[in-house]
């Protein structure tokens, strides 16, 4: 739980705002450090679950790559202390614009999803006498349990490149003076607990990986993506990161020369922060009452879109317990950010905190309605 003694702290603070625990940052970073460490495995911060520049400078002075999807991702990457030689790109629609952006930069990757993109990167590349680094993207068609919305990995998918095209891409690789194959990308899924899914995917990519063999196509670069999911229901709860890349460790076939690389997102930043909201109104319902908070859905979209679960406290109150709707300003009867939720007993003013929202949370907030996006506050400077 949130400390209540944070309530003094907090309170003069205009809500709502995004609060970052900068210890469970910290500490998550070490666990990341170690464990990968261990295995001499590369990890690429996937900016797209959080990319406040405090946090980018975090990250990429403790050693960090950086997963980027967009021109800008990869500018705010620069900017933040990345070295562009960390710095992998991916996407199924990268504009032109923004694969001269991954050019200019001279990125470390392109992790490309079909035949027309690698031919385009090679027509830009060509014109400013660079060769650019792809690896593949490969759709391996393991199912990964989690939302429907961030599955990525099976067959019918807008994402990677399948199996049975893979022959035809290859041998269209041979054809191109201007693009170098670095090795394969893959990607399942987001939000994943079940640890079976990340063993599948590493027999799965032993399979591809044979293919690769028979056909005399060297990869010496292995990405297999993100998709570590955190405990919603214990915000204090840190993923095991031990476990994680031990199951890599353990079930993927590599030889001395191949480099494993690991995009990672919601478990870096998911648990070390929180959106922190003030109860406008407690107004009766028919059998539940409502708090009605001054957060809603445009800064915190994960209720609405994927009926998403956040643990949701009342800082400002210790009282006897009662149960509460707890929903936003916005329009819509989707600006919920959770029913029946067990609270202590909770009046206009109290503070609530919305927790494990450090990921997936601030990036993706709108001005629907013209509201202000919520600001950043961090644990070490207040
Ligand atoms: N690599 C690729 C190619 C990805 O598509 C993603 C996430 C990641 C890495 C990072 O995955 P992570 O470690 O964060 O699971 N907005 C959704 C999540 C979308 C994830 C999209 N791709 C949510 O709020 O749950």
């Amino acid at each position: 739980m949130l400390d209540n003694k944070l309530e003094e702290k907090l309170s003069g603070i205009r809500t709502p705002f995004y609060y970052y625990e900068m210890d469970v940052l910290g500490l998550t970073v070490d666990n990341i450090k170690r464990e990968a460490d261990r295995y001499g495995f590369k990890v690429h911060y996937a900016l797209k679950s959080n990319a406040n520049p405090k946090i980018l400078r975090i990250l990429s002075s403790s050693g960090f790559g950086a997963d980027c999807v967009s021109g800008n991702e990869i500018e705010m990457a620069t900017e933040c202390g990345f070295s562009s030689e960390d710095i992998v790109f991916a996407g199924v629609g990268k504009t032109d614009e923004e694969i001269i952006t991954g050019i200019d930069n001279d990125i470390f990757c392109f992790n490309v999803e079909s035949a027309e993109e690698v031919s385009i990167i090679n027509d830009l590349s060509r014109k400013k006498e660079y060769i650019s680094r792809i690896s593949l993207r490969i759709n391996p068609n393991v199912e990964a349990n989690t939302h429907k919305y961030i599955t990525t990995g099976i067959e019918e998918s807008k994402f990677g490149i399948n199996m049975r095209d893979i022959e035809d891409v290859t041998s269209l690789l041979g054809k191109l003076d201007n693009i170098e194959l670095l090795g394969l990308h893959f990607h399942i899924g987001s939000q994943i607990r079940q640890m079976d899914a990340f063993k599948r995917l590493c027999s799965r990519i032993n399979e591809i990986l044979g293919w690769f063999e028979a056909h005399n196509v060297p990869v010496r670069h292995i990405n297999v993506g993100g998709g570590l999911g955190i405990n919603y229901d214990d915000p204090e709860e840190l993923p095991d990161f031990a476990e994680y890349f031990g199951i890599f460790n353990e079930h993927l076939e590599r030889n001395d020369e191949q480099v494993i690389h690991f995009e990672p997102g919601r478990s870096v930043t998911g648990q070390s922060g929180s959106l922190i909201t003030r109860v406008l109104y407690v107004k009766k319902g028919t059998q539940t009452d409502f708090a009605v908070v001054d957060a809603g859905m445009t800064d915190l979209i994960r209720p609405a879109l994927y009926s998403a679960h956040h643990k949701i406290e009342n800082i400002s109150s210790v009282k006897k317990h009662g149960k509460y709707n707890v929903v936003g300003p916005i329009c819509e009867s989707s600006d919920s950010f959770g029913k029946y939720i067990d609270l202590p007993e909770t009046h206009r003013g109290d503070l609530l905190a919305i927790r494990s929202a450090g990921a997936y949370g601030e990036v993706m907030a709108s001005n629907y309605n013209l509201r202000k996006k919520a600001v950043s506050v961090f644990s070490d400077e207040i």
